[in-house]
């Protein structure tokens, strides 16, 4: 029994969602579904964007499905997801990148960095501080060295090096891990990496980096599946995981049915693989797989289909199995 909190959120979230939660039930109909109502909407008409109830309810849920959420660049405005990641400490955003010929697992810190939120404006400068700690380089280091022996025993470690002392430390921190576990390191600068990512992809095993970097790096590396409409990803914490799509709230596509729900879908794939249940979550794969060659793809895959067309084919597919 699961305790299962559901975050629409703005935009196109509460349009992929439902076709995302479909599948969960589907598989898990015994599991208790909370509703969750936050994000710019809910400021807009609450004034609060996430309230301390809110907060509680996620804090006390085992799973956490979350759409996307629109932040607007206003300085009184601070984002809910970034909020969301610290005050529950999904200190690791793991964003899955594959396809033909390649498999990716980019790891990303989720907590600090550049992202830290300790920031000021003076009277002719902003600043934003890029916190590197020791104990939040050694747990994402150390979860991704553990994700690198799982699987080919590569990692590659994204900075900046050259340029920030704080990557350096990072760095270190990082060849420690790696040489404990027992895997081999590359050390790529970020922006070659980025590049070197989309060109030669089948040369990658686990990446890790910091906040923004993984940030970066992974909105890249969705071009390597066809757009931002196909990349779930996951956010873990020592007892409870967050997954929503990479993607945000795409106003411009915003209630006109067309949003691609793969994304979404691919993380009920991410939560079932996180809850143990690995066939289940290859199954969903499958299923998406198949609605993709049967045609049935959404605009920014060049098809026609509606986004809950592209759930109901994924679901169709499932029960078909
Ligand atoms: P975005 O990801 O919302 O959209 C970028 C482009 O990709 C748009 O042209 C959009 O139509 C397209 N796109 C994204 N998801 C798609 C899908 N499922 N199907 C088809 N096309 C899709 O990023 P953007 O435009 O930079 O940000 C829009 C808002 O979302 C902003 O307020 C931003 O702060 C927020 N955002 C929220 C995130 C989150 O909730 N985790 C992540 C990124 C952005
Ligand atoms: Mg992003």
């Amino acid at each position: 029994m699961k305790r299962v909190a559901i975050a629409p959120g703005d935009g196109i979230g509460p349009e992929v969602i439902p076709s995302a939660l479909e599948i969960l039930r589907y598989y898990h109909p015994e599991w208790e579904y909370i509703p969750v109502y936050l994000g710019y909407e809910c400021w807009k008409r609450t004034g609060d964007a996430l309230s301390d109830k809110t907060l509680e309810t996620l804090r006390k849920a085992d799973l956490i499905l979350f759409g996307a959420i629109t932040t607007p660049p206003d300085p009184k405005y601070h984002s809910v997801v970034l909020r969301i990641r610290k005050e529950l400490d999904l200190y690791a955003n793991l964003r899955p990148v594959f396809g033909e010929g390649f498999d990716i697992l980019i790891v990303r810190e989720n907590t600090e960095g550049l992202y830290s939120g300790i920031e000021w404006q003076e009277k002719d400068r902003a600043c934003t501080l890029r916190v590197v700690s020791l104990e939040g380089s050694r747990r994402i280091a150390r979860f991704a060295s553990a994700c690198a022996k799982r699987r080919r025993r590569h990692l590659t470690i994204g900075n900046k090096a050259n340029v920030l002392k704080s990557d350096v430390y990072f760095l270190e921190i990082c060849v420690e891990e790696a040489e404990k576990a027992g895997i081999s390191i590359d050390k790529k600068y970020i922006d070659s990496l980025v590049l070197d990512v989309l060109q030669h992809p089948s040369r990658y095993d686990v990446i890790v980096t910091t906040n923004i970097f993984g940030d970066i790096l992974s909105d890249a590396a969705a071009f390597l599946e066809g757009g931002l409409g196909m990349l779930p990803s996951a956010n873990i914490g020592r007892h409870q995981a967050l997954f929503e799509p990479v993607h945000g709230s795409a106003p411009d596509i915003a209630g006109k049915g067309i949003a691609n729900p793969i994304a979404a879908i691919r993380c009920v794939s991410l939560l079932l693989k996180y809850v143990g249940e690995k066939p289940r979550a290859l199954a969903v794969e499958r299923a998406i797989q198949k609605t993709i060659a049967d045609g049935i793809k959404t605009p920014d895959l060049g098809g026609t289909a509606t986004t809950d067309d592209v759930g109901r084919a994924v679901l169709r597919n499932l029960q078909a199995e």
